[in-house]
């Protein structure tokens, strides 16, 4: 199932959601064995931003039961490090390097973008336009006119292909993919995490340091096939769909939405082999009790009458 994306010839549609898997300390740990079982077709680096970042204050995580929120705020090297330290050895992964990046002004991007237009280590670039976990994070990439307008500032700064980043927060992000596109992007992914907040165990307090943070995960999963889904339809360039992405099942609803390509985030944590085993996966014929369910075909538990969900009697029918 080899796939054309961005100008790569991709093994299968799965890659990684930027800032979920730590590829070179994941080889450090694993060795020659991550190399050889290498569980993404293209890696998407941590988002990089021009100065480094210390990041949020701890506590930075929270788990839900479907999934967690974060607010690690991007911590990075900054962008003269993340070449000279880390560049070179991502170049070594057996998969081509997608490199994440974000600026807190035009002037910024610009700066990082001809830079790293010159690094042929480099396959295309991800405009993280949806982070909601710095003050400018999501403005751009919940706003048609604002995207628009820093898309077409940025294009003309590298020849590289590039990846808007939206943000889940707005009702239309066809509007935004659409804006994208018409200022020069070359695909879409979304969603990033959406905006949420947990009290601390038994306080009123904010657990996170930052106080709220972005959800991620199987509770994020609905939001992200009709965001994927309307997104799809709307622009011609490719779309890289994710959001509680845990199975082929899940990766396989998103490409029917009509992704290109599928990331995995939040699974990663829970399991470090999780794009390996949906790729593998996904190219298995679903048989069994994992077959798709036909409309109609199950008793659903309620039914509607009127506009009232009534539930259904379990006595037997007469
Ligand atoms: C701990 C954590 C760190 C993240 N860091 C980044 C990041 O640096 N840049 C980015 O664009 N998205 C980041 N994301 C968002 C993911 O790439 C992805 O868009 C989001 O989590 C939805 O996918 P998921 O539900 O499969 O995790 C992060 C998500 C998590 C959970």
């Amino acid at each position: 199932m080899a796939i054309e994306f961005c100008g790569m010839q991709l093994e299968h549609p799965i890659v990684n959601g930027s800032g979920t898997y730590d590829a070179l300390a994941a080889r450090r740990v694993f060795g020659d064995a991550f190399d050889r079982n290498f569980p993404f077709s293209a890696y998407v680096s941590k988002t990089i931003t021009l100065d480094p970042r210390a990041g949020n204050p701890p506590p930075r995580l929270w788990e839900l039961g479907q999934g967690m929120i974060n607010s690690i705020g991007l911590p990075n090297k900054g962008l003269v490090r993340f070449v000279d330290e880390d560049l070179p050895e991502y170049a070594t992964l057996p998969a081509p390097l997608i490199v994440s990046v974000m600026g807190f002004s035009v002037d910024e991007l610009v700066v990082i973008l001809e830079t790293l237009d010159r690094r042929d280590e480099i396959a295309a670039l991800e405009l993280n336009f949806s982070c909601p976990n710095v003050k400018t994070g999501n403005i751009v990439g919940s706003d048609p006119v604002e995207c628009e307008a820093m898309m077409s500032q940025l294009r003309a700064h590298s020849d590289k292909p590039m990846i808007a980043k939206l943000a889940p927060s707005t009702s239309r992000p066809d509007l935004v993919a659409m804006a994208a596109e018409s200022a020069g992007a070359d695909a879409i992914s979304l969603i990033n995490t959406l905006p949420g907040m947990a009290f601390a165990p038994g306080s009123s307090e904010p657990w996170l340091g930052a106080g709220s943070g972005g959800i991620s995960g199987p509770a994020v999963k609905p939001v992200a096939l009709g965001q994927v889904a309307r997104v799809s339809t709307s622009v011609k360039i490719p779309v890289v769909g994710m959001g509680g992405v845990e199975n082929s099942r899940d990766a396989q609803a998103l490409l029917d939405a009509g992704a290109r390509l599928v990331a995995v985030g939040t699974e990663n944590f829970r399991d470090p082999a999780a794009g390996s085993r949906i790729s593998a996966s996904l190219r298995e014929p679903v048989t069994g009790a994992a077959a798709p369910i036909q409309k109609g075909s199950v008793r659903q538990p309620w039914r509607v009458i009127g506009g009232q969900a009534t539930v259904n009697s379990r006595k037997p029918q007469p």
